[in-house]
Order: C-alpha cells, then structure tokens, then sequence
C-alpha cells in the first residue's frame, strides 16, 4: 500500500519592525527561519502592527518595514521557497485577534512577563501593548501554524496562544485550531553588549546585522569589561565578547579564544578584534553588498512582500471561514464585495 502523501510542517515566524536587526534577532530566529525554507511551508512576516505599540511615526515605520524585509532576504530568504509578508497586508489577523479576545481571561493576559518588562523599561502601558498576545496567537493561529520558531523570550506567548487555540475550540465546540508549538535556536537568549538580552528596545545592547564597519568596530570596541590583565584567567561564561565570538566563529576557533581567556594570554583588547574579524566575514562582503542592492531595488522588495501577502491571505481566508462558521459572524455579502472589489482594483482575481 502506498503511504498517504505526507503534508509538510507548516513554519510560521514574525519579526518586528520596530529597529535595525540584531545577532539577537538573527541566531535567535531568522537563521532558523532561513534553514527551515528547505524543510517546509514557512510563512514569515513583518510584524508591523505590533510594532506600532512602539513605533509612532509613520516614516519610521515605513523604513524598519523595508529594512526587516531587506535584510531577510539578504540573508538568504528565498521568496520561491517561503512566503515574506508584513503582517498588515493580511488585515484580518486583527478580527481573529478580537475574536480570541472575547474566550480569553483577564488572568491569563495579566500574568505575560512581556508586558511587564516592557512598562518597566518605559514602554507606554497601551491597551495594545496589553493586547499584543491576543494579536500575536491570531497570526499564528491564521495560518495553520504547526511549528513556531523564536527566541526564549516569545516562548510564554506560543504557550498563550495554544491556550486560546484551546478556548476557542472548546467555547464554540469545533476542532478549527490545531495547537502550535515553540521551536528554539541553539542560540534562544543572545546577551547583549550592556549584560542583558540584545534587543532592539535597548540601542546600547545591540550590534546591528548589516551596521556599517566603523560604527560595529566601535560598538565592540566599547564593550566594558573588568581590568584584568592579558595574562590573568578570566571567566569566559560571563564574557559577552566570548559569547558573541562563540555564536560567529567556528568551533574549534571558539575553542582556542576560551582557553585563552581560562588560562590566561588571551586580553579583550585581542578577543575584541578578533570579534570585529569574524563579523565582518559573516555578514560583510557578499551579504552586505546583497543588502545595499535591496536598497537600490525598493520596487523589488516591495514585489515579493505584496506577491507572498497574496498567497499568505488566501490561507487565512479559509482559517476564517470556518471561525465565521464556527462563531455565527457571517462572511456576508458586504464582507466579501470588499474582497472582491479590492482584487479587481489590484488588477488580478488572485487577491
Ligand atoms: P526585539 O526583542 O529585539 O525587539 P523582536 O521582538 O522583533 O526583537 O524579535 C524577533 C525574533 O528574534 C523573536 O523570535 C525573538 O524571540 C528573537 N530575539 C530577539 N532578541 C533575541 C535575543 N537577544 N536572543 C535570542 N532571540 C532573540
Ligand atoms: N512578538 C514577536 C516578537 O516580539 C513578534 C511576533 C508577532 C511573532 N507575531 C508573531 C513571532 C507570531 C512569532 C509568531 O518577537
């Protein structure tokens, strides 16, 4: 008997554009989403609608839109082989968020973490900030998502959204959702250059993917360290330059710079440089002029974006139909002239 045809692992993944991308964001996620285009059907977007809790101005917005998807695909993000949309174009994340809000408690809500450590860095307590997981479970649950590729950080909000996906099915008593799980990097908490987490709300903390050599040779060069002298031991565990050479170089190089700092020989003066090298072999030559290119070619990055929003709607559209179904909110007629309207204008029935 033959086997049944096998559906490939459905891999769905945002990123916000709410700054430059970082390390963090690349060995926490996005090298991830690249090696996961060969393995199924990935659905990467732009998440510009959670970005606005953070982001308020328009031209801003735009730019760090363009820029996380530029830099994906200099990165090596193949739009024939994954889908690259921001998450705006397929507006109806935000009904199904709504939707879920309505079987979610408030207890479950108040208890992220990332809402919290948000307000106490000085985000504005917004009620979208305090809504963000409800949007952050729509996306995910929209497309069908099996598997669910981030950073530790967003582990506790995949751990939500399953939670909804369950409220949902049992309130209106249908299967609709599956739940979704989480899938760590070998790299899930990035440290940053100030000790903490890399991240984007933290300029300080980051070294930027594509950032220019002069201002990533300087962001390196004035990372603090303790005045320990070339030849004393020192503890590479604790050591952001080692840990970020570790996440760059290849093992047994790695290797060589933690025995070093173990033993005693290896200064961070030496260690820096040797961080500022292998950056610049990583995402310099090739990968940064690819990048510039993407600069010069707006018009094409906008082209993909627009071509993978397309198909990433067609997929939320069905999940919809069986919400609406399952829930008594009709698509009607008005709802779906809107569509249909909006295709022809588009010149295409693809929509
Ligand atoms: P940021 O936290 O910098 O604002 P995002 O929230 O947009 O970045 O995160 C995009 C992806 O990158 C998520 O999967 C997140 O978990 C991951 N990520 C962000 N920062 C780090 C980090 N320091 N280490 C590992 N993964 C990270
Ligand atoms: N909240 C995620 C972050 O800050 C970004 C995001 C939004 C996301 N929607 C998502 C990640 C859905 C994975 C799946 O990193």
């Amino acid at each position: 008997m033959p086997e049944p045809p096998k559906t490939p692992m459905r891999y769905l993944s945002g990123v916000q554009s709410s700054g430059r991308l970082h390390l963090g964001n690349y060995f926490g996620a996005i090298q991830n989403h690249i090696r996961l285009q060969d393995e199924g059907d990935c659905f990467y977007f732009i998440a510009n609608y959670h970005a606005l809790t953070t982001v308020q101005a328009a031209k801003e917005l735009e730019k760090f839109t363009f820029m996380v998807a530029a830099d994906y695909l200099a990165l090596g993000l193949d739009p024939n082989k994954a889908l690259l949309f921001r998450q705006s174009d397929v507006p109806e994340v935000n009904e199904l968020a709504w939707i879920l809000s309505t079987v979610t408690g408030m207890g479950l809500m108040e208890r992220a973490h990332s809402y919290k450590d948000k307000v106490a860095k000085g985000i504005a307590p917004s009620l979208g900030l305090f809504y963000y997981p409800a949007l952050m479970a729509a996306d995910i649950l929209i497309y069908q998502s099996d598997k669910v590729p981030v950073g530790q950080d967003q582990i506790q909000h995949i751990e939500m959204c399953r939670d909804m996906a369950g409220y949902f099915n049992n309130t209106f008593k249908k299967e609709v959702f599956k739940l979704p799980e989480g899938v760590l990097s070998e790299a899930p908490k990035v440290i940053g250059l100030t000790g903490g987490k890399m991240s984007k709300s933290d300029e300080d903390s980051v070294i930027p993917i594509f950032g220019e050599p002069a201002e990533i040779k300087k962001k390196v060069m004035s990372i603090v360290t303790d005045s320990k002298g070339v030849h004393e031991p020192k503890d590479p565990d604790q050591n952001v330059i080692y840990l970020l050479y570790k996440l760059v170089a290849k093992p047994e190089e790695a290797a060589q710079m933690e025995k070093g700092f173990r033993q005693g020989g290896m200064g961070y003066g030496d260690a820096k440089k040797l961080l500022i090298g292998k950056l610049e072999e990583v995402f310099g030559g090739e990968r940064r002029e690819k990048r510039k290119k993407m600069e010069e070619k707006p018009g094409m990055v906008e082209d993909t974006l627009v071509a993978s929003a397309r198909k990433a709607r067609r997929t939320a559209a069905s999940t919809m139909e069986a919400v609406y179904a399952a829930t008594g909110i009709p698509c009607s007629r008005v709802k779906k002239e809107i569509l249909e309207l909006k295709t022809q204008n588009s010149g295409g029935s693809s929509g």
